[in-house]
């Protein structure tokens, strides 16, 4: 797969960082000094859970239990499994989704 950068944009700050196609949004985030909520990092406990707005993930294997198919289905995803396929914009919902 040829790496590309995509840019994110952050809800709930506001800032704009790039994010490669290899790398996850949590990773990125992180890369950036973003307080970005998290604890597994691995797919198992749902804190990073996060409305997608607009744009395009692929994901790396997740427990159903930390994200529902209901809840992929309505444009959530988990930051730290959600590798960008476009530019996107996304907001943690962790913390009261502040
Ligand atoms: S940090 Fe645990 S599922 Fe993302």
């Amino acid at each position: 797969m040829k790496k590309r950068d995509y840019q994110i944009t952050v809800g709930n700050t506001g800032a704009t960082i790039a994010c490669r196609s290899d790398q996850t949004i949590l990773q990125a985030a992180m890369g950036a000094d973003i307080d970005y909520p998290f604890a597994c990092a691995s797919g198992n406990c749902g804190m990073c859970v996060s409305q997608l707005t607009s744009g395009k993930v692929s994901m790396l294997p997740r427990a159903d239990s930390a994200l529902s198919p209901e809840q992929a289905a309505s444009g959530k995803t988990l930051a730290c499994r959600a590798q960008p396929r476009s530019d996107l914009v996304v907001s943690w919902l962790g913390r009261g989704g502040r």
